[in-house]
C-alpha cells in the first residue's frame, strides 16, 4: 500500500493514485457515480454554479465534469451564443456527460475533450469562467498549484472560478479524521481527501471574492476567486 503520511501537523494528505488508475476508476464506477452521489454533491454543486453567476455568451470550462450535471446547468445559463467546455480524465465519465446532453438537446452548445486537468488543451485567456466540484481534492498535493496555475493561464483577466471541494478547514470534526484514516488505508477505495480550498485559490493568486463553508456529510468549501488583470 502506497503511504499517504502527513507531513506536519494540518496538512494534507498526500494522493499516490496514478493517472491510469484514476482512469480505470472513474471508468469502472461511471454507470453507479450517480447513485453513489448525486443525493449529498448535488445541493453543493448548485451553491458554486449559483456562486459563478454566469451569464449568457460566455466561455466557461468545468475540470472534471464527470456525468455531466454542471455541463447542462452551465450550457442552459449560457445559451445558445455560449460554449461550454467539460473535460475529464475518464472516457466513460465523458460518454454519460455527452448522453447528458444531448438529452436536453445541448449538445452543439458543449466541446468535450478527454485529457488530464494538469495541463489544459485550452488556449491563454480563452475562458470567462472555470466550474470545479468534487475534483481538486483528486490531486496530489505537489499538483494542486499545477492545475490552479493551468485554470488562471487558461482564465482571461478579470474571469472567475468556482472550486467546491471537501474542506480540512474545519476544527476537530470527526468525519475528516474517519475520512483521512480511510483515504489513508484504502487510497484504491478513496481516492481523494479533504483540502484547503480557499488557501490553495489564495496560494495561486486568485482574488477570493467569496468563501462558503457548507456541510453535506463532510465539511464542503464553495470559493469563487477572480483572476486580477
Ligand atoms: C468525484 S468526480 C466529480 C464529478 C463532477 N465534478 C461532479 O461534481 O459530479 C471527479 C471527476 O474528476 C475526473 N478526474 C480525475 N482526475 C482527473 C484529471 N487528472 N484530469 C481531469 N479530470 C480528472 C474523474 O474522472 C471524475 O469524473
Amino acid at each position: 500500500m502506497n503511504s499517504t503520511r502527513k507531513t506536519g501537523p494540518g496538512s494534507v494528505l498526500r494522493v499516490f493514485q496514478s493517472k491510469d488508475q484514476t482512469r480505470a476508476f472513474y471508468n469502472k464506477i461511471s454507470r453507479v457515480y450517480d447513485l453513489l452521489s448525486e443525493r449529498s454533491e448535488a445541493p453543493m454543486r448548485r451553491a458554486g454554479l449559483e456562486l459563478l453567476r454566469t451569464r449568457a455568451g460566455e466561455s466557461v470550462l468545468e475540470i472534471g465534469c464527470g456525468t455531466g450535471h454542471s455541463l447542462v446547468a452551465l450550457a442552459k445559463a449560457i445559451g445558445p451564443e455560449g460554449t461550454v467546455f467539460g473535460l475529464d480524465l475518464s472516457d466513460k465519465m465523458l460518454q454519460r456527460a455527452k448522453a447528458s446532453l444531448a438529452k436536453f438537446k445541448l449538445l452543439e452548445r458543449a466541446r468535450l475533450r478527454c485529457a488530464d486537468a494538469t495541463e489544459l488543451p485550452y488556449d491563454a485567456n480563452s475562458m470567462d469562467a472555470v466550474f470545479m466540484s468534487f475534483t481538486l481534492e483528486l490531486f496530489d498535493t505537489p499538483e494542486i498549484p499545477k492545475v490552479l496555475r493551468e485554470c488562471k493561464r487558461v482564465l482571461r483577466p478579470g474571469g472567475r472560478i468556482v472550486v467546491v471541494g471537501m474542506s480540512k478547514d474545519a476544527k476537530h470534526d470527526p468525519l475528516v479524521g474517519a475520512f483521512e484514516w480511510t483515504h489513508e488505508h484504502f487510497p484504491n477505495f478513496l481516492d481523494c481527501r479533504p483540502i484547503y480550498v480557499r488557501r490553495a485559490l489564495e496560494k495561486a493568486g486568485f482574488k477570493i471574492e467569496s468563501a462558503l463553508m457548507k456541510h453535506m456529510w463532510i465539511p464542503v468549501e464553495i470559493v469563487r476567486g477572480a483572476k486580477v488583470p
